[in-house]
C-alpha cells in the first residue's frame, strides 16, 4: 500500500515550491511511512517546541536558521512554546550572557519564518485555539493534551521538526489520533477522592500516566474542573506516562459519544491514597525552597490567586511565577504584577522553570503545585516538594 500523495505533494517533494518546503515535507512523508498512514491531511493550526537554546544547542539553532535561510515560511498559523529565557528580563533572570545570544537567535530564525514568537505552552490562552474536530499538528505535551481532551481537536505529540514541517507545507501524516478509531478510551479510572485544588488534578494526572502509560483514560468522578484543573491534569498524565487525550465523563467534549465503547475495559481507581503517594514521591523536606508556579504557564485566574496571597508579604527573590505575555499584560492592567513584584516574587514571560537553565542559576531546592515541573526538575537534581499555591505561599511566609 504505502503512502500516497497527490499529484500536488509530488511536485512539492520534487521541489516545485523550494528546497525547504520539499525538505520539510520530506520529514513528514517518511513519518507517516513509518506508522503505517496511508495520505497525508490538512491541517490547520501548528504549535511548534524546541525553542530553548537549552535544549536545541547549536545543532538545533544551525538547523533552524537553515530552514529559513532556505525560505521556510508557515502557510497556517503557528506559535511558539518558551524558550529558555525572559526575552525582556534574562538579566535579572541570572541567564549567562553566551545563553542568551543563541536564544535571540533561535527566536529570530523563528520570526523569518513567519512563526509568532508567542513563547507559551498555553496557546489556547491566547487566542490560538483550534476549533473541535480540527487537524492540527501540535507539539508541547501538555498543550497537545489539552487540544485534544478539552477542545476536541485533532493532533498526535508531534516533535519539534515535525510542527514546524506541518506549520510550512500545511500537512501531516494521517495516523494516531488524528483516526477516530484511535480516539477511543482504553481504561476507565474511577476517581474515589473530591479533588479539592488543581494540584489535586495535577496529582491524579501523575497517578494515572503512570498505571496506564500511553492508554487513553476515560475518567468518571472528575466533579467540575476548572479551564487551570484540566490543564494541570493533562500536562501531568503526559509527563509521567504518554497520554496525549482523555476523556472526562460529563466533562470534555468527545466523553459522550465514547460511552459505547466502555464496556469490558479495564477499570483503575484513583483515591486519596493514591493521590497522596503521587505527591509523596515529589516531595522531600526542603529548607528554603524557590517557588515556581506557573507550569502550563499561568491563567489569568492563578495570577490573581498568587497576587492575593503574596500581597503585603516578603518572598525576598524565593518566588518565580511563569506565565504568557498575553496573560501578563492582562494581569499587569489587574495589578496582579505589582502585588507579586512588591512582595519581592518575579512574574516572568516567555519561559519557564524547566527549560530555563535554572541549575546554571544555582537552584537547588524547588517548591511548586506542578506534577509536571516537580517531575523535571527532580530529574534535573533538583529537591523538589508539591503543595497547593496557598500551601507554598503561606507556609513560606515571612
Ligand atoms: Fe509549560 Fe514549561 Fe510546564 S513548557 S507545561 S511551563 S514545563
Amino acid at each position: 500500500m504505502g503512502l500516497h500523495l497527490t499529484v500536488d505533494e509530488e511536485k512539492i517533494l520534487a521541489g516545485d515550491e523550494g528546497p525547504a518546503v520539499a525538505r520539510l515535507l520530506e520529514l513528514l512523508v517518511t513519518l507517516g511511512e513509518v506508522f503505517g498512514a496511508e495520505r497525508l491531511v490538512p491541517v490547520v493550526s501548528a504549535h511548534i517546541s524546541g525553542v530553548s537554546y537549552k535544549n536545541l544547542g547549536e545543532a538545533g539553532l544551525e538547523w533552524l536558521e537553515e530552514q529559513a535561510d532556505l525560505g521556510a515560511k508557515a502557510r497556517i498559523r503557528a506559535t511558539l512554546n518558551p524558550a529558555g529565557m525572559d526575552m525582556g528580563r534574562w538579566r535579572e533572570m541570572g541567564v549567562p550572557e553566551e545563553f542568551a545570544a543563541g536564544q535571540e537567535r533561535v527566536i529570530d530564525a523563528f520570526r523569518r519564518m513567519g512563526v509568532e514568537p508567542t513563547c507559551t505552552c498555553t496557546p489556547y490562552l491566547v487566542g490560538h485555539v483550534p476549533e473541535f474536530g480540527s487537524q492540527i499538528a501540535w507539539a508541547e505535551s501538555s498543550a497537545v493534551c489539552f487540544s485534544n481532551s478539552v477542545l476536541g481537536a485533532k493532533t498526535n505529540r508531534e516533535s519539534g521538526p515535525t510542527t514546524l514541517a506541518s506549520a510550512v507545507t500545511g500537512l501531516a501524516a494521517l495516523y494516531g489520533y488524528r483516526l477516530e478509531e484511535n480516539r477511543r478510551p482504553g481504561a476507565i479510572v474511577e476517581v474515589a477522592a473530591d479533588l479539592e485544588s488543581t494540584m489535586e488534578y495535577s496529582a491524579l494526572g501523575y497517578y494515572t500516566g503512570k498505571a496506564l502509560g500511553t492508554t487513553v483514560p476515560y475518567f468518571r468522578g472528575l466533579g467540575s474542573p476548572s479551564l487551570e484543573s484540566m490543564k494541570a491534569l493533562g500536562a501531568a498524565c503526559a509527563t509521567s506516562g504518554g497520554i496525549a487525550l482523555w476523556h472526562g465523563e460529563g466533562v470534555t467534549p468527545e466523553a459522550e459519544a465514547m460511552k459505547g465503547y466502555l464496556g469490558g475495559l479495564e477499570v483503575v481507581a484513583a483515591g486519596r491514597e493514591e493521590l497522596e503517594e503521587a505527591r509523596a514521591a515529589l516531595t522531600k523536606p526542603l529548607k528554603d525552597p524557590v517557588i515556581a508556579l506557573g507550569c502550563p504557564h499561568s491563567t489569568l485566574g492563578e495570577m490573581a490567586e498568587i497576587a492575593g496571597l503574596a500581597s503585603g508579604r516578603d518572598f525576598r527573590g524565593r518566588l518565580w511565577v511563569f506565565t504568557s505575555r498575553g496573560v501578563y499584560s492582562e494581569a499587569e492592567k489587574a495589578g496582579y504584577v505589582e502585588a507579586i513584584e512588591g512582595a519581592g516574587g518575579m512574574v516572568l514571560r516567555d519561559t519557564c522553570m524547566v527549560v530555563a537553565p535554572l541549575r546554571e542559576m544555582g537552584w537547588e531546592e524547588v517548591a511548586t503545585n506542578s506534577f509536571k515541573a516537580g517531575h523535571y526538575m527532580s530529574n534535573m537534581g533538583m529537591s523538589t516538594r508539591l503543595g497547593t499555591i496557598r500551601e507554598l505561599l503561606s507556609e513560606a511566609r515571612r
